[in-house]
């Protein structure tokens, strides 16, 4: 089955109107049940508009958006997918346990599945600890940990994660994505994350999507294949050939469009 599918999408802000903007235009996007896909391009070349597309948070102006086989409006009615946003997005009034209950609670679940998964997912991203906290108590990074959590909590089919990582240290940053990958494996959740850092993207991917800006389009799809996706993939021949292939796609599209 099609985890995502996108065919001829293309999405205008603001039509008609002298502030009108072409964020993407001619996507043609197929995600495998199980695959995950980085994109990566340049700021503004609409990466986060195709995630907010799958999302369904906005409506494609043309084009046709599928999720698990649904349309993105039912697919979103259905909480096919968790998210994980540039930021955090945290109810600033509920404790950080609470947050990562919400997806939970809006399930159903009940109080005691609700607490012993959100206190499995603190755990796993390391704030086990802060479970009491409100999201003020903490740091950019330590936020977007929780908000990491609250998108893992119901073991979604499919993950929007749209640089996640970005405000965490490097160390922190190499363990989660170990721990996001080893979920992924063990659920067969399917992943669209959106990153821009070359060695991310190569690391966690089967594919990476390469996008160039103005309008926002599609130039180079690069399969990733590691021989595995522990710590020694991250010195292996296969890795560094395919940080190579990405910003020659990079730089083809735009000079000096991404750091490694
Ligand atoms: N709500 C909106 N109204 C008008 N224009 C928008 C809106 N959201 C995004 N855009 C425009 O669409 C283009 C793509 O924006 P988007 O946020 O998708 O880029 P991005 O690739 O995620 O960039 P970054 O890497 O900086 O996060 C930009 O030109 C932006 O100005
Ligand atoms: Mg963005």
């Amino acid at each position: 089955m099609t985890a995502v599918s996108l065919r001829d999408v293309s999405k205008v802000f603001n039509q008609g109107r002298p502030d009108e903007v072409t964020a993407l235009s001619d996507i043609d996007l197929n995600i495998g049940d199980g695959q995950f896909v980085s994109l990566i391009g340049p700021s503004g070349c609409g990466k986060s508009t195709l995630l907010r597309l799958i999302a369904d948070l906005i409506p494609a102006t043309a084009g046709v958006v599928e999720v698990a086989g649904k349309s993105a409006t039912q697919a979103r009615l259905d909480q096919e997918y968790g998210i994980a946003f540039q930021q955090a997005g945290l109810f600033e009034w509920r404790t950080v346990q609470r947050n990562v209950e919400l997806p939970l609670e809006l399930r159903g679940a009940s109080r005691a599945e609700r607490k012993a998964r959100a206190t499995e997912m603190l755990a796993l991203v390391g704030l086990a600890d802060f479970a009491g906290h409100y999201p003020a108590q903490l740091s950019g990074g330590m936020q977007q940990r929780v908000a990491i959590a609250r998108a893992l909590a119901v073991h979604p089919p499919l993950l929007l994660m749209d640089e996640p990582f970005g405000a965490l240290d490097e160390m922190t940053r190499e363990r989660l994505q170990s721990e996001l990958l080893a979920i992924c494996a063990k659920t067969g959740t399917s992943t669209v994350f959106v990153t821009h850092s070359i060695s991310e993207a190569v690391f966690l991917s089967d594919k990476v999507v390469v996008m160039t800006p103005r309008p926002g389009r599609i130039t180079a799809t690069i399969d990733i294949d590691l021989p595995s996706r522990d710590d020694a993939a991250r010195q292996s021949p296969a890795y560094f050939e395919a940080i190579t292939s990405v910003r020659q796609a990079l730089r083809g599209s735009s000079p000096a469009a991404a750091t490694p």
